[in-house]
């Protein structure tokens, strides 16, 4: 067997979440390879409505193995409130989900190292989620981070002090003292304390060698769903650097991630939105500063799942689209939202850019460049609302052709089109 991916080719919040839950019952595991609780995915079923941030987005299916992979960072408090909030709801992650050794800690001085480094940037700051992304992502480049797996030996609160000494000293080089600082509202003591205690409750959980137990797994016949984190906008090598986050979020970091061969990778799903958000700092070549923008973020309920900011919004760019697919070998499109611009009479999209007079389809090495304005094609919108719609055939005629238009100019099919939150909303072309 072979490991299928979900990812995301925007800039993150496409839905990858939804999308997961829905294909989770035909996978025997689902496998986060990168990112942290930086993620917010969102299922909604039954009326409910989860937001995950660092367990895998198959959680609520029983019989399907979720396995946080050694290419993810963890935050022990915020896994363990995560997990709470499912125990609350009456599911039981303590029976389907497995921790790598392998993964690297969030401790409370990254998450205050994140918060410093973005101070000092000032203007140019990224606009990260603050949730200690970056700095444990340099621990873990740096050969400085702790592990997963030595939670439980003997000199692990040893370990813990020397980095956070370390961390104590960068910080008071740029006049940050530990001892004032917040996290989570609560001061820096307080929060180190649940930080422990999260740290003690999560030694009930499974910690394995991932890497083993998923290759093992594809030697016995096992299918293996990979979920990906932010979006191939954010890549850190081929996002719209520096305003990216700190992973390999594209298909070539699910074998890092997750100790696979590339031999072992199967289908690549990519999934887009209808039109284009990106929450965070950063260029946005096709963004709407006015009631267009607006109206797609009200329609679009565009506020992070993580930390509730407004989503900047703006419509489809094909030639970011393109090159994500490029970098991901996308077997099989996945578009999200269908149903938010149900209102538009034209629906525009970004076809080219245009630089100096000259006009290009292919992704600029600066995507900041003021000189540089998107070339749009106009199309005619549905204008009816999509909720209610059981199949493909049933699709109005100017969203099939906006599909079409989409297929076309990317040379994929678009298999599957979401038309709601809820997992029940997913119109599928054929039996995937
Ligand atoms: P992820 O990070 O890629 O999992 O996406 P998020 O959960 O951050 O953001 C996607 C948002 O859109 C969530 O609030 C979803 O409930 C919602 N959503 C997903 N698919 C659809 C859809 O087809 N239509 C509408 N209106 N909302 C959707
Ligand atoms: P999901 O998985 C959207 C953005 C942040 C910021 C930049 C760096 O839900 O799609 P970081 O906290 O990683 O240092 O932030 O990346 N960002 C996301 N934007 N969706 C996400 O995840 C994101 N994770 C990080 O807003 O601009
Ligand atoms: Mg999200």
């Amino acid at each position: 067997m072979k490991v299928d991916v979900i990812l995301g080719l925007q800039w993150g919040d496409e839905g990858k979440g939804k999308i997961v839950d829905v294909f989770a019952p035909q996978y025997d595991i689902v496998a986060r390879f990168q990112g942290g609780p930086n993620a917010g995915h969102t299922v909604e079923f039954d009326n409910k409505k989860f937001i995950l941030h660092t367990i895998p987005s198959g959680i609520f299916h029983p019989k399907t193995i979720n396995v946080i992979g050694n290419g993810v960072i963890i935050d022990p408090f915020n896994l363990m409130k995560e997990i709470q909030q499912l125990k609350d709801s009456g599911i039981r992650p303590e029976e389907n989900l497995l921790i790598s050794k392998r993964a690297h800690l969030i401790l409370p001085t990254h998450r205050v190292l994140d918060m410093a480094y973005e101070s000092l940037k000032g203007q140019t700051k990224i606009g990260s989620t603050l949730k200690g992304i970056g700095p444990t992502y340099t621990d873990k480049a740096g050969r400085n981070g702790l592990r997963m797996g030595i939670i439980a030996s003997g000199d692990f609160t040893e370990k813990y002090h020397q980095l956070k000494k370390s961390h104590g000293e960068i910080l008071g080089c740029y006049g940050f003292k530990l001892a004032e600082q917040c996290i989570e509202e609560l001061p820096f003591d307080v929060y180190e304390q649940k930080w422990f205690d999260s740290i003690n409750e999560l030694k009930s959980y499974a910690l394995i060698d991932s890497e083993e137990y998923l290759n093992k797994s594809l030697d016995e016949g096992k299918s293996i769903l990979a979920e990906g984190a932010q979006g191939s906008m954010l890549d850190v090598d081929f996002g719209s650097y520096p305003y990216v986050t700190s992973s390999t979020t594209i298909s070539a970091g699910v074998c890092a991630g997750l100790g696979i061969s590339p031999h072992r990778i199967g289908k690549i799903f990519g999934i887009f939105k209808s039109y284009c958000t990106r929450v965070g700092a950063g260029p946005f070549p096709t963004e709407l500063c006015d009631e267009t923008g607006e109206a797609i973020r009200n329609s679009g309920r565009e506020f992070g799942s993580t930390t509730g900011r407004p989503r900047r919004c703006g419509w489809l760019d094909l030639p970011a689209l393109k090159y994500s697919i490029m970098l991901n070998g996308v077997d099989s499109l996945i578009m999200m939202k269908a149903d938010v611009l149900s209102s538009f009479e034209t629906i525009k999209i970004c076809t080219h850019y245009k630089e100096k007079n000259k006009i290009t389809a292919s992704f600029p090495f600066d995507l900041s460049s003021e000189t540089l304005e998107p070339v749009y094609a106009n199309l005619d919108g549905w204008q009816k609302p999509l909720r209610d719609i059981e199949s493909f055939t049933e699709i109005p005629q100017e969203l099939t052709t906006y599909l079409n238009y989409i297929e076309d100019a990317l040379g994929l099919p678009i298999d599957i089109v979401s038309i709601g939150p809820d997992r029940t909303q997913t119109l599928k072309k054929q039996v995937l």
